[in-house]
This record gives C-alpha cells, sequence and structure tokens, in this order.
C-alpha cells in the first residue's frame, strides 16, 4: 500500500470518516486563491457547526501554495502538494493525537523512535508551555533531549491572520545518513519537519486578539511528497516515486540526463503538474491575467520557458506527454483528472501556443535592454509583461542569470495601476469595447487607434472617438463628426491606415502623470475618468492615446484593414465598421 492509503486505512480504524478532497480552488472562500492546507475546506467546523461526517475525520487534500516560486528547482519545494490530515472536530486532543501520530510513524511506517524529535510550545504571556504535549511525547519514549520548546513564530498555527488556531508540535525525522545527534536541534536542517499536529482552540481577530474557541480541535498535516522521499531513503524528492517516472519521461524527450539539468526539469515538472490540477478543478479556471487564471498562466509560461531552456522543440507534444502521465498517476485518487483531461490538454496546448509567439521576440527585446542597461528597469520589466506576456518572475529569472537586478518595487506599481486601468476599461467605464484579450481583438485595439489618427488627419482635429465596440471578427468605432464621409475621405483614411501598417511602426506603452499625458498631446476620451498615473500608448509617431492596453507589438502584425461600411449613429456622431483582413 502507499502512503495516503496507509494514512487513511489507519484513522478510519481509528474511528475517522474519510472526507474527499476538496476543490483546489475554494468553494467559498473570496479571500483566498487556492487551499494552502488540508483544515482550510473546514474552518466553519473547526468554529462548532456540527460536520455531517461526526467529529473524526481524515482525507488527503489538494494544496496549492504558489507565494514561493524562487524555491522551486530546490529538492524538496513544490507548488502543488498533497497534505495528509486527520481532525478532531470538539472529540480528542492533545494525549490522544499525538499517541495517533506516534503509532502510525513508529508502527505503521516503522520509523525507528531514534530518528523523530519534537517541538513543543515554549509558553508565552497569553498560552502557557504546554506540558501536556511534552508529558505525552516522553510517555511515547522521545528523549527530553530530542523535545524543542519554541515560542509563536514556530510552534503556533493560523491560516492567513485570522481565524482558528492555536499552538502546535511539530515532528521531525533525522533525513541523512549521518549518524542521529543525542540532542535535537531544530536549526540543523538535517532534521525536516514530517507532521504537524495543531491544537485548535482559538479564534484570532485581524487586530490580533485571541478568544477561545468554542471547542478544542486537532488539526494535523502531513505532506505527502516529504514523506514518501524520507520513507524511501532519497535526499531529493524528484528521485522518489511520486516524480521518478515523469523525471525519467523528461529524460526522455529531451534526451539528457537529471543530472545536470536537475533545475529546468524540477521546474518543468512540477509547474506542469500543478497545471494539471487547476486546470482539472472543478472551478473552471484558464489561463488569464487575474487571479487564479494568471498564477495557471505564469506556471504554464515559466514550464514553456524552461522546456526551452531543455532545448524542447515547442511545437512537439512534450506537454501533452507530462500531461498524461501525471492525469495517469493520479487518476485513481482524483477523478477530475480523467473527467476533464481534454480541458487540460487544450488548456496547455493554447497557452503554450499563446506564449511561443510572443517568447522568441520577447527573449530578443530582454537581451536589447540586457545590452544597453545595469539593471532590468520597471518600464522594461513591464513591457515585457504588456507586450510579450512575460509574467515578472520571468523576468526576474532572466536577470537573475545574468546577476542583474529588477526594479520589482516599480513594475507592482505599474502593474497595479495597469489593472485598474484595464478594470476601469472593462467595466465600460471609458473606451469602451475592448471586451476579451483574444489575439484579434489586441488587433482590433490597435487599429482603432490607428482608424482615430487617420480621420484626424483626413476629415480634421475635430474628430475624437466616442466610443468603440469590437469582436473577434470586427471593429466598430464612433466618432464625432458633422457630416456624412465623402467617399474620397474614405478612400484616404482606408489607404492611411494600411499605409501605417505596411510601414510596421512600433507600438510602446509608458506610464506618466495624467497632466504630462495632457500636456504631450496623447489623445483620450473622458478624461476626468483616468487615475493620476496613465499609461499611454504611441503608434510610431502618428498616434498616441491614453489607453490601458493591451495592443500589438508593430502595426505590421494587423494585416490588411478594410472598411466595410460607414453610417450615421447619433446627431453628429458616425459609425464606421470595419474589419482585418
Ligand atoms: N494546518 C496545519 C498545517 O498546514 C496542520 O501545517
Amino acid at each position: 500500500m502507499n502512503l495516503k492509503d496507509l494514512y487513511i486505512d489507519f484513522f478510519v480504524k481509528k474511528g475517522h470518516k474519510q472526507i474527499p478532497s476538496a476543490p483546489i480552488v475554494p468553494e467559498n472562500d473570496p479571500s483566498v486563491l487556492f487551499n494552502t492546507a488540508g483544515m482550510q475546506p473546514l474552518i466553519t467546523y473547526l468554529m462548532g457547526k456540527p460536520h455531517p461526517y461526526g467529529k473524526r475525520l481524515c482525507d488527503y487534500q489538494k494544496c496549492v501554495r504558489t507565494n514561493d516560486l524562487d524555491a522551486i528547482g530546490d529538492t524538496t519545494h513544490h507548488t502543488f502538494f498533497e497534505m495528509l490530515g486527520n481532525w478532531s472536530l470538539g472529540d480528542y486532543f492533545k494525549e490522544e493525537s499525538i499517541a495517533y501520530s506516534f503509532e502510525f510513524l513508529t508502527e505503521v511506517l516503522k520509523i525507528p523512535v531514534e530518528k523523530l524529535a519534537v517541538t513543543v510550545f515554549a509558553g508565552d504571556e497569553h498560552i502557557p508551555r504546554d506540558e501536556v504535549s511534552k508529558e505525552a511525547w516522553k510517555k511515547h519514549g522521545i528523549k527530553e533531549e530530542r523535545i524543542a520548546y519554541l515560542g509563536r513564530e514556530d510552534n503556533f498555527w493560523i491560516a492567513g491572520d485570522s481565524g482558528p488556531c492555536g499552538s502546535d508540535t511539530e515532528i521531525f525525522y533525522f533525513r541523512s545518513d549521518d549518524e542521529v545527534p543525542e540532542v535535537f536541534d531544530p536549526k540543523d536542517d538535517r532534521w525536516v519537519e514530517i507532521w504537524n499536529n495543531v491544537f485548535m482552540e482559538f479564534y484570532q481577530e485581524v487586530d490580533g486578539t485571541i478568544k477561545p474557541l468554542a471547542q478544542k480541535n486537532v488539526d494535523t498535516g502531513m505532506g505527502v511528497e516529504r514523506t514518501v522521499a524520507i520513507l524511501e531513503g532519497v535526499n531529493d524528492n524528484y528521485l522518489s516515486s511520486i516524480w521518478k517516472d515523469v523525471i525519467e519521461l523528461l529524460e526522455k524527450i529531451t534526451g539528457l540526463p537529471y543530472q545536470g539539468n536537475e533545475k529546468s526539469m524540477r521546474i518543468l515538472a512540477d509547474h506542469l503538474r500543478t497545471a494539471v490540477f487547476i486546470a482539472a478543478d472543478p472551478a473552471g479556471i484558464k489561463p488569464s491575467n487575474t487571479d487564479q487564471g494568471y498564477i495557471l498562466r505564469r506556471l504554464i509560461r515559466r514550464a514553456i520557458r524552461h522546456a526551452k531552456a531543455l532545448n524542447i522543440d515547442i511545437q512537439s507534444d512534450f506537454e501533452k506527454q507530462i500531461a498524461l502521465k501525471i492525469i495517469e498517476k493520479y487518476k485513481k485518487y482524483y477523478k477530475e483528472l480523467e473527467e476533464n483531461q481534454e480541458t487540460v490538454l487544450s488548456v496547455l496546448k493554447e497557452e503554450k501556443q499563446k506564449f511561443n509567439r510572443t517568447l522568441e521576440k520577447g527573449l530578443r527585446e530582454f537581451e536589447k535592454h540586457v545590452a544597453k542597461q545595469k539593471e532590468i528597469d520597471a518600464l522594461t520589466a513591464f513591457h515585457l509583461y504588456d507586450t510579450y506576456g512575460f509574467p515578472i518572475e520571468l523576468t526576474e529569472e532572466l536577470a537573475m542569470e545574468r546577476k542583474m537586478n529588477v526594479d520589482l518595487d516599480g513594475f507592482h506599481e505599474l502593474f497595479k495601476k495597469h489593472q485598474e486601468l484595464s478594470r476601469t476599461a472593462s467595466k465600460g467605464k471609458f473606451k469602451g469595447g475592448l471586451s476579451g484579450n483574444g489575439e484579434m481583438e489586441i488587433k482590433y485595439h490597435t487599429a482603432t487607434h490607428l482608424l482615430n489618427a487617420a480621420l484626424k488627419q483626413v476629415v480634421g482635429p475635430d474628430v475624437h472617438q466616442k466610443g468603440s465596440n469590437i469582436t473577434e471578427e470586427r471593429m466598430r468605432f464612433d466618432f464625432s463628426c458633422d457630416h456624412k464621409l465623402t467617399d474620397e475621405e474614405k478612400k484616404k483614411t482606408e489607404d492611411l491606415v494600411n499605409q501605417w501598417i505596411t510601414e510596421g511602426l512600433d507600438v510602446t506603452c509608458e506610464t506618466m502623470p495624467k497632466k504630462d499625458a495632457i500636456a504631450s498631446g496623447a489623445e483620450c476620451m473622458f478624461i476626468e475618468k483616468y487615475p493620476e498615473e496613465v499609461t499611454v500608448y504611441t503608434i510610431g509617431n502618428v498616434s498616441k492615446e491614453l489607453c490601458g492596453g493591451p495592443h500589438v507589438q508593430n502595426t505590421k502584425e494587423l494585416g490588411h484593414f478594410k472598411k466595410k461600411k460607414e453610417e450615421a449613429s447619433s446627431a453628429g456622431v458616425r459609425r464606421i465598421k470595419a474589419i482585418l483582413e
């Protein structure tokens, strides 16, 4: 039996009911993007609501933690992991919980007690030292020298800033071939934490005040990846049975050995596994530029970049082969993987293709800046994000490889402003029209700017945009004008737009204070609706507009512009319908 089955079997025999793994995207909790711990779906029950399955529960839970993407690539961190958990909802407490853990570790997993050590809560001004846990451990044969007393930073657990919480006792395993030291030193990293038993008896408010909960609970968590690696005696999680065949597949696809290529192979394996699980989740997440969708996008794009670093042919179906291997491995435990297999494969493929179209150009753009600059400044990082779809950690990683800094604060500031602008834009408050962010819509968006500029040159400077509406198939542009356009005006406008397309003008984006943007003569529709800092898109020297983007990088990408119709929209407003072909 494998670890998950052994664990569930053990706790079911101890009177626990197995509950199914909840979706990774929390169902009723908009405060977190993903479940980061097994207890997250159980919060209301820890606070006192009776659980339909009773007071003793156990499960394996899908978890995603993406706050530390940089750490991925080492031997122990993963963005997706499974957490084994057993809970007492107002039933047993410290002694019984410790007895169960001890029995499972030493009798079921057969870990020698000499290889174990524990930490318990040292006590502070609010909560006394945890003598009960200490005595319980000693009773089972854990020696005093193998018990460390630690404070709130280490032995107190809460998810986020507020919620059910309490002191905990953590169990460590000596993961090394060295002789086990008599005295446990929690700072010695040969000791790795394998299990955390939290005694949830308090509720913490956002302001930090703590009050007792209606019931005393136990919440435990054991990481599957780490424990399996320990049981199999490997010092690199990716060499355990969980990853081994995925790594072997990568060796086959690349023709390269794992040794010497660990980092990219680990990142590729880790990120694709997480992407598979997110895309298969019932929430139906698709790659996007916000929330869970953006995490999914970042994971896939970073994986693609590392596939490239391993010289994988991006056009091949490598991502499909890896995804199928992962689905095969996990489908027994998570049936949604097989049920949503087609969705998963198409999400991966489409996002890969989308990114692949700009990746090369983006890498060249990056190199251009590297040659000129000492640091990747905020605008460059933002440009790489906005125009080439480079998530910031990709830029950071490329910069790190060249020992360069990235102005992250500056980037995040620009990013926030950009998101505010796009949000306002998508709510239709101004610059109506750009609803989707598909490739065609982006092209039409840039064409709108060109048409606006052309009309000004041909018809006169009083032409201003009054509205626009874009779909994948066409654009519609409303503008102020007191007459029906003459045939000559129509032709000249169309020719001018096409001339600019043929000229291959660069589209650039910069951020500046609103007043500077206006002073520079940038065009805009409802000036009062824009924030104090705005982004301005410039096309060659023909157009300059306040706009939330996104746009193509060069007008060449637009193809051929063709006017279909010119008609009245309302008094003093004309409407042009046009297509790109
Ligand atoms: N909720 C506890 C943890 O995640 C068990 O470590």
